[in-house]
């Protein structure tokens, strides 16, 4: 070591390799929105006195269909029912693992009558249906990376559905509390990115967790992304991974810089419609796992 020259030294740490990312065919729910607005109001993102231009969110909304049928996703969809406007919201739907479908139980009484709308399809197409005891709005809170759920609590989901589902999986069930009223689902805050399950699995916004939650993200992903404020606040985490491809909204160019970099392929699209509702990619989509 003595004799090894500045240039030998610096010759021996290769730059760091960015890991080979592996895409996995995702089966995915949707539900067009026709007649998607904003008529209340239940989270800070909500404007009801504003105009929304429900043809603009349809094709917008059409965009993401189109793209994740051309990634080679198995998209299905649902109907949408008159006087849900927010049944586009798709992951709020439900949670859905082993075929098992853990339905949803809302919060706020606009949303209430979604829960059995997609109970019904779940049943009709073949899922084991359980219907839930406690609040919960599927996968807009629970989040599934590796073996373990992530579950988030603090502004919808309650934490007795954690339980609930810790039961019904037999999966652990990690609870984070959200703290932001910006970011009231778990999925606003966290993306997946690699459902592996490893250090780097996943990217989320440190503001949006009370400590304890911090604590327990930064001793499980200690290589996570962490995304600024400038693209959470265009709800840039709630993306959509199949593991290399990230749908993400378009506006999240530091994102898109720092998942280029671990190796993924970051798509942009606009759901800035869809974002006058308080949601965006992720929103849309709810996994199907058979
Ligand atoms: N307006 C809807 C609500 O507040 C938006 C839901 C967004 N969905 C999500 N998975 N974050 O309930």
């Amino acid at each position: 070591l003595a004799n090894m020259t500045l240039a030998d030294a610096t010759m021996t740490e290769p730059a760091a390799t960015t890991p080979r990312r592996v895409p996995t065919t995702r089966t995915v729910l949707m539900c067009r929105p026709d007649h998607f607005t904003v008529s209340y109001r239940i989270n800070p993102w909500m404007h009801p006195e504003d105009p929304t231009d429900t043809s603009l969110a349809v094709r917008q909304w059409q965009t993401l269909h189109d793209l994740y049928v051309e990634l080679g996703f198995d998209v299905h969809l649902i109907d949408p029912e008159p006087g849900l406007p927010d049944m586009v919201y798709a992951a709020n739907g439900g949670f859905v693992l082993d075929g098992i479908a853990y339905g949803a139980s809302f919060t706020y009484p606009q949303r209430q009558p979604e829960g059995p709308a997609y109970m019904d399809w779940f049943r009709a197409n073949g899922f084991d249906v359980r219907e839930p005891a406690h609040v919960n709005e599927g996968e807009g809170d629970f989040l599934l990376v590796g073996d373990v759920i992530l579950a988030g609590t603090g502004f919808r989901s309650a934490t007795p559905s954690h339980e609930e589902l810790a039961a019904i999986y037999g999966r652990e069930v990690v609870s984070l509390t959200l703290i932001d009223p910006h970011f009231y689902h778990l999925d606003t805050a966290i993306a997946v990115l690699d459902s592996a399950g490893g250090p780097d699995s996943v990217a989320y916004l440190p503001s949006a967790f009370d400590e304890r939650s911090l604590e327990v993200l930064r001793e499980r992903y200690p290589d996570a992304i962490l995304v600024n404020d400038a693209d959470a606040s265009v709800l840039g985490l709630n993306s959509f991974s199949d593991g290399y491809n990230v749908v993400i909204a378009a506006r999240a160019v530091d994102f898109e810089r720092q998942l280029r970099e671990r190796g993924f392929n970051p798509i942009g699209v606009d759901l800035s419609e869809l974002l006058l509702g308080g949601g965006g990619v992720k929103c849309c989509t709810l996994e199907l796992r058979r």
